[in-house]
């Protein structure tokens, strides 16, 4: 189904908290679907750890990532926090609601989730904009064609 990479996306890492856990995920499945009051919505895989973790957190965030940040995104899209402790290895600073925003983002966005619905093997997580920041004036990576786009 080729046909879908034609749509064109931003990057972003979504990073939550659940008790003492951290973790982040790159997600290209992001868009903005709310503007009174300013709500997005990401698409997560069933079988992601950062799934079973969305489900019970009460919010996330949404780091979107500057051009550049190719490893960063590499990073939290290829290993799994069932496996490894993804923020033990890429420097990072919190949000102000004390979200981890990993290095090589632009700016992030704190969200209160709002709900889910189901969409296939996916499922679709709302959330309302509480608070966000610009951190750089950078480019943000796209991804289309099936990969980030240089
Ligand atoms: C650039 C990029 C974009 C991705 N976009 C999504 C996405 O939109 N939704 C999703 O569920 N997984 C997406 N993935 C895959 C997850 O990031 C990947 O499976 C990750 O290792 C899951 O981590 P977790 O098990 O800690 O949740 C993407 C991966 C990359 C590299």
């Amino acid at each position: 189904m080729g046909v879908i990479d034609k749509l064109y996306t931003s990057t972003v890492v979504v990073t939550m908290k659940v008790g003492d856990k951290l973790n982040g995920i790159s997600v290209a499945w992001v868009t903005r679907v709310s503007w009174s009051p300013v709500m997005l919505a990401i698409s997560i895989g069933k079988t992601r750890y950062s799934h079973e973790l969305l489900l019970n957190a009460n919010g996330f965030c949404v780091c979107v990532l500057g051009k550049n940040a190719e490893k960063v995104a590499e990073h939290f899209g290829t290993l799994s926090g069932r496996d490894v402790n993804k923020f033990a290895t890429v420097p990072y600073s919190f949000s102000k609601r004390g979200y981890p925003v990993p290095e090589g983002t632009i700016a992030y966005m704190e969200c209160e989730k709002t709900g889910s619905f189901e969409a296939g093997d996916h499922t679709i997580f709302v959330g309302r904009v509480i608070d966000g920041k610009i951190l750089k004036d950078e480019e943000p990576m796209i991804f289309g064609e099936g990969r980030i786009l240089p």
